[in-house]
């Protein structure tokens, strides 16, 4: 089941994102704003209880005409069994709903071959190599899905 991020959310949604991206993770002050933004800020629960939150996925409108996902997670114990794509699946039918709406972006690892890989599958193709995009001189692909 896919549903809106709420405030209430806010302390699980931040122990999640410091599990997984440690400290690379968004601030609690961030994930915030980003909940009382505009943002599309969705997560992916098991059922109806808040506390089985499986992961979830932020983009926020960066222009008229885009969207960019800026995370996207899905919870080390429920990876590898079709969440992610399942999440992913949801979200390009409700983008497709904003009629504005053009193209989605993103940026990942170019170490993260799982992620790349499941974006690949939706149609994001690898636009720009961005060196440095990370600490530690990590470098990015620049992702792109024309809707
Ligand atoms: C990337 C992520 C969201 C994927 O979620 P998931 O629920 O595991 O994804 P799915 O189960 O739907 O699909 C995983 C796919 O990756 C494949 N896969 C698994 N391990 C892999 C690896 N090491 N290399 C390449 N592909 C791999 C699986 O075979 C599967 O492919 P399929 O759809 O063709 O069967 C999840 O791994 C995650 O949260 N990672 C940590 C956070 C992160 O890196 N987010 C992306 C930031 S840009």
């Amino acid at each position: 089941m896919i549903k809106k991020v709420t405030l209430s959310d806010l302390n699980k949604i931040y122990k999640i994102e410091k599990r997984i991206f440690k400290s690379d993770s968004f601030s609690r002050k961030l994930l915030q704003n980003l909940i009382n933004s505009n943002s599309l800020f969705l997560k992916i629960v098991v059922s109806k209880k808040a506390e089985d939150i499986i992961g979830y996925v932020i983009l926020i409108k960066d222009d008229d005409h885009r969207f960019n996902l800026i995370n996207f997670i899905i919870r080390k114990k429920y990876q590898n069994k079709g969440y992610g794509s399942l999440l992913m699946q949801k979200t390009l039918n409700i983008v497709n709903n904003h009629t504005e709406i053009n193209k989605i972006i993103l940026n990942v690892k170019t170490t993260n071959l799982k992620a790349i890989k499941l974006y690949k599958k939706f149609g994001f193709e690898i636009i720009e190599r961005i060196e440095d995009y990370y600490r530690h001189n990590e470098s990015a692909y620049l992702m792109e899905l024309k809707i």
